[in-house]
């Protein structure tokens, strides 16, 4: 039985890496909708994501909805799973401080399923108190975090930081689903 992922792409360096966690989706058979940030098309383009996941690809809130329910609130009561990676220290802090202002916080905020995140920053930003207290806060509302590694980061240092590999995202993905099924 196909699952329904919703998958959000933010604007960090490492978007290029949600490419290959959508095509490792796709081949398993799962249905994956992709939704982006404004930030993240600066990164990635939506015809890539669209062309990957054979689907349309969400980047406005205001669009027309082939249903009644506004597109967000469609795609969160369908998903089985919404996995965020790369989510930006931006994405993170909105959704801990309540702010929907997107087509992917909005859907974030109105999901009904287990929500995954994978944050992605530079290791200043990642280990800024406010950047931990925002993540600590999600964990605690049951938001499953998928740490970062230590690894080279963009900038050419070493640090903690760096998405975690898409192996281990789509490990953690499929073990959610299962879990998800035998509850
Ligand atoms: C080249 C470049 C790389 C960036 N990489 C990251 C990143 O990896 N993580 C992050 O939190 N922000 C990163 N940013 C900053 C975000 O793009 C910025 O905070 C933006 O507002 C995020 O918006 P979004 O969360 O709506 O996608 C980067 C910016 C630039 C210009």
């Amino acid at each position: 039985m196909p699952k329904n992922i919703v998958l959000g792409v933010t604007g960090s360096i490492a978007a290029y890496k949600a490419v290959e966690i959508v095509s490792c989706l796709i081949k398993q058979g799962n249905r994956v909708t992709v939704i982006m940030t404004s930030c993240a098309q600066r990164f990635v383009t939506q015809v890539t994501f669209q062309t990957i996941s054979k689907n349309k690809v969400i980047t406005d809130l205001f669009v027309d909805s082939e249903n009644y329910d506004p597109e967000h609130v469609a795609l969160a009561e369908r998903a089985d799973l919404i996995v965020v990676a790369p989510a930006t220290a931006n994405f993170i802090g909105k959704i801990a401080s309540g702010i929907a202002d997107d087509a992917l916080t909005c859907t974030v905020m109105a999901a009904r399923s287990p929500v995954i995140i994978a944050p992605a920053m530079n290791d200043s930003m990642y280990l800024n108190p406010i950047v931990q207290d925002n993540i600590k806060r999600l964990s605690k509302l049951g938001y499953k975090i998928i740490e970062p590694e230590k690894g080279r980061l963009c900038t050419g240092r070493v640090g903690i930081g760096r998405l975690a590999s898409v192996e281990k995202i789509v490990d953690v993905i499929n073990k959610e689903l299962k879990r998800k099924r035998t509850k």
